[in-house]
């Protein structure tokens, strides 16, 4: 196999998102449009990938930083998708073999296809292979116009007469070079069309006219080279991503009920008879276990579930940890760094953050749990409140195992209550509680005979 260089198209301005966020940041099925290209060219392993950026360079540059493999060039200005792959020249002065390019805004082609690609591409020996596809809808594409089997050119839709717009073979927009004479023949492209804009496509035409071979494959699904121009073209790729990954969760043992408003992120893992009802939104890097079972209405991000653990309706979680057989909601928060131990249980209104909670403890009604670290089988009454905060700093609350929290206590961090200590309902804990103690801190009840009545007389 010859070196291979991919280069991935990405400076354009996307002006038809209407946008301030460049176009490949947005979000297809909850990844970064350009992530999933990435993540095709990083599959095949090659030699370099190279980014052409130009429109909100800086923006794309930093929310890709954590891409150590991937070089970047600044097309400016943007003079059309020869000029971008031009700009490339200097980044792979010697080096040969096979350049494929990809567009930063066509998410859904996979590996395989692409490497079917690079296969026909090197066993053909051309000097350029176009993907193309055969599609109801070709507008707004480039069509494919062929001479006899063989493909003559491309003419982009704006340019085409009406003859040529009803060619129903369209340029994908990927293509596989060999890198011999590829700038070379870049510079000779002019920009004589409807966009006054040098046109990669036209390099097809300038080969053959040279009698360089170049060849084709008519890829067969066609949602993998769906380009996104539009909101709308978002919003039908994302369709796409989240029903791939739907079945893949079944396909693999997972129930959803209706997988039409079940919202599952490409890198999340669930496992088997996990059951997802209507309207669940699974985000980011997070990883559920077997038997679990998430009602309507819950978000979940960056977290990680364990097995047989019950998420009933309305919840939000977010980084957060919850072992076996734990129970959580309905209408719980679990923000950044809950930890919950095995069959520890959240009820309604209940919000926890930085916080563990132990195995078998409960808060089960209206409870703020903030920086805390509570042992097992402790009982946080209804209204309990960590009061974490001075104005100035966050402050630790340790409740030991066994201690029970009566409703609507305040705990005045930093403070600890021992073990099996009780909290009396409505105390305000300023100092820490012994080891078995009882700790109360309101007044002796006062009752005044007669002063309802003597009220309303008045
Ligand atoms: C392009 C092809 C068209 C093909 C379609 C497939 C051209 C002229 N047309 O049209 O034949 O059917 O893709 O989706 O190539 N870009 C730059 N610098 C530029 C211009 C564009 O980097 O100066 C990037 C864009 O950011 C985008 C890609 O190149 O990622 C394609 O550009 P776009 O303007 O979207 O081309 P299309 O009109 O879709
Ligand atoms: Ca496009």
């Amino acid at each position: 196999m010859a070196d291979l260089h991919v280069v991935i198209l990405a400076a354009g301005k996307g002006t038809r998102m209407k946008s301030e966020l460049p176009k490949v940041l947005h979000r297809a099925g909850g990844v970064p449009m350009i992530e999933h290209v990435i993540q095709t060219a990083n599959a095949l392993h090659p030699r370099s990938v190279t980014i052409v950026i130009g429109h909100q360079s800086d923006a794309l540059k930093s929310a890709l930083s954590s891409h150590s493999e991937l070089s970047f060039v600044v097309q400016e200005p943007q003079l059309g998708t020869a000029h971008a792959l031009l700009t490339t020249e200097t980044a792979l002065r010697g080096a040969s073999g096979t350049l494929v390019l990809l567009s930063g805004d066509v998410p859904l082609l996979s590996a395989k296809t692409l490497k079917t690609l690079i296969d026909r591409h090197e066993s053909a020996g051309a000097a350029a292979t176009v993907m193309t596809a055969v599609v109801d809808d070709p507008s707004g594409y480039g069509r494919i116009v062929r001479s006899g089997e063989k493909i003559a050119r491309i003419v982009e839709h704006r340019d085409a007469t009406s003859e040529e717009r009803a060619i129903r073979e369209i340029n994908s927009g990927i293509y596989a070079f060999d890198l011999d004479g590829l700038f070379e023949a870049l510079r000779n492209i002019a920009a004589e069309n409807a966009q006054r804009e040098y046109y990669l496509p036209d390099v097809i035409a300038l080969y053959r006219q040279r009698g360089r071979d170049v060849d084709t494959i008519v890829v067969s699904n066609v949602d993998e080279i769906r380009g996104i121009n539009s909101r709308v073209e978002l919003a039908a790729v994302s369709r796409i991503v989240r029903q791939n990954k739907n079945a893949e969760l079944m396909a693999a043992g997972v129930t959803i009920d209706d997988p039409s408003t079940t919202y599952v992120d490409p890198d999340v893992s669930i496992g088997p008879d996990t059951i997802l009802h209507p309207g669940v939104s699974i985000e980011g890097r997070t990883t559920i276990g077997g038997g679990c079972e998430i009602h309507s209405g819950v978000r979940i991000i960056d977290s990680r579930i364990a097995d047989r653990v019950t998420v009933n309706n309305h919840c939000v979680i977010t980084e957060s940890s919850l072992a076996a057989d734990v129970r959580v909601g309905p209408f719980a928060h679990l923000r950044r760094g809950a930890v919950l131990n095995e069959n520890a249980r959240v009820g309604n209104f209940v919000e926890l953050k930085n916080t563990t909670l132990g195995v078998g403890s409960k808060a089960m009604h209206l409870a703020y749990l903030g920086d805390a670290t509570i042992g097992t089988k402790v009982n946080i009454g209804a209204g309990t409140i960590t009061c974490n905060y001075d104005g100035m700093a966050k402050n630790q609350t340790t409740i030991e195992d066994g201690a029970f929290i009566g409703s609507d206590s305040q705990l005045i961090a930093p403070v600890t209550v021992g073990k099996g200590a009780y909290v009396g309902s409505g105390t305000t804990v300023r100092e820490d509680v012994p080891a078995g103690a009882l700790a109360v801190s309101a007044g002796k009840q006062r009752n005044i005979d007669g002063w309802v009545s003597s009220k309303k007389r008045g």
